[in-house]
């Protein structure tokens, strides 16, 4: 079959032969360059939004596809049944990076949160406590739409068509320490939380709440899992957000920008509950395949050695004070939030028609939880390139403005 890329042609068949789980935004892409994205007329957009936080070393990376053509070329899969010599080589990065010494690797963020939350249930099991199944989570938290990490996901729409989900989860709000402390007892296996809550609004959970996390943890012995799936692996200027809060995660997900773009994910584990899984606990047929792990290891070997999280931790710096002074200018900015080249801008209005606008000015920013704006480009994202999409907010959020005083 001939591939077309005219909008019309696309969507007509999408329509006719995709399951329609998608809302589709009117643009068909053919290729990246970096922080760029070009349509099928050759038209140039600005992409802060990478895949939504997939994409860490921006598109059509050279080193990337050099590494993945020359691995697909070498050998792809063999499956968890034989060695290979690059698994081990990612989990030991992973671990140099995260301080929890185990990795199993998954291929896709959805599925590393629903390993930790089996690992967490194994742990208990192992050492024949089996009342302690249930998990706390956050309100406004998302970690995936399986069944495991839906029903630790909080969006009520998500989650009731397809109700029941695992019992025993409890939902509480970020900041409510009262709330949390209540929730926790000796049946919880453990507390979730994504240090920024990315779906959720971009929001970062405060080193207070944290702390009372840690305490409660403590407390009653609770695991805490951090989903690191949207925040982790640079994209705030730290290896991991949990370490900015001073959370010590027992299992940490994480997903997304672990590939850049080709897919994988992990659940990174401690010591401890290491020591309480067994062989046949869990298992993933492409899970930690060659194409996966070279893929992993050159982005984090970019990421660390590269010198990309530094590069990181100084545009996220140019990128706040920009976003601080568009936010000054605008009325319709209620809040800046977020951390290195993860923010959002919460609006006083639906952020929709904001996100229309900036696409028709060629630059493609995400709306989520209504009234964010949410900022998530490549982690090699420029200087320039910021105050690009930063100019063009200024004149959407002007003319959005505008139109609410005719
Ligand atoms: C924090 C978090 N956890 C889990 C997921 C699920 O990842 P995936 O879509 O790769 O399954 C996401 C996806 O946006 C996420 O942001």
């Amino acid at each position: 079959m001939e591939t077309t890329t005219s909008l019309a042609a696309v969507a007509a068949l999408e329509a006719q032969h995709v399951l329609q789980t998608y809302t589709r935004q009117p643009v068909v892409f053919v290729r990246g360059d970096g922080t760029a994205l070009f349509d099928g007329e050759g038209r140039r957009y600005l992409d802060f939004v990478s895949g939504i936080g997939v994409v860490a070393l921006g598109h059509g990376h050279p080193g990337l596809a050099g590494v993945v053509a020359d691995q697909a070329r070498t050998l792809i899969q063999t499956s968890n049944l034989y060695y290979h010599p690059l698994q081990g080589q990612v989990a030991a990065r992973l671990a140099a990076l995260s301080g929890l010494p185990r990795a199993f690797f998954s291929n896709s963020g959805a599925e590393a949160v629903e390993a930790t939350l089996k690992f967490a249930r194994r742990y208990w099991f192992s050492q024949g406590i089996t009342s302690r199944t249930r998990f706390v989570a956050l309100d406004h938290a998302f970690s995936g739409r399986t069944l495991g990490a839906l029903s630790v996901t909080a969006t009520r729409s998500y989650r009731e068509p397809f109700e029941p989900l695992i019992p025993g989860v409890t939902f509480v709000a970020p900041g409510d320490v009262a709330a949390l402390e209540a929730a926790v007892d000796d049946q919880t296996a453990a507390i979730i939380v994504e240090p920024i809550q990315g779906e959720g609004g971009v929001r970062p959970l405060s080193p207070a709440y944290a702390a009372a996390i840690e305490r409660v943890c403590e407390a009653t012995g609770a695991l805490l899992i951090a989903d690191e799936v949207q925040c982790g692996l640079g994209r705030t200027g730290h290896p991991f957000y949990f370490q900015a809060l001073g959370l010590t995660p027992d299992l940490v997900s994480v997903g997304k920008a672990l590939g850049s773009g080709v897919p994988v994910g992990a659940a990174l584990v401690s010591g401890a509950v290491a020591a309480q899984i067994a062989p046949g606990d869990h298992g993933s047929t492409y899970g930690g395949n060659l194409l996966a792990m070279r893929a992993a290891d050159y982005v984090l070997t970019t990421l660390v050695d590269g010198g990309l999280m530094t590069h990181v931790q100084h545009v996220g710096r140019v990128f706040e004070t920009a976003l601080t002074r568009l936010a000054a200018a605008h009325p319709i900015v209620a809040e800046v939030r977020g951390a290195g080249v993860m923010r959002g801008l919460e609006l006083t209005v639906d952020a929709a028609s904001v996100v229309d606008r900036a696409r028709e000015r060629g630059l493609l920013v995400n709306r989520t939880a209504g009234r964010v704006v949410r900022l998530l480009p490549p982690l090699t994202v420029s200087e320039a390139e910021i105050a690009e999409a930063v100019a063009v907010l200024d004149g959407v959020l002007a003319d959005r403005a505008a139109e609410d005083t005719k």
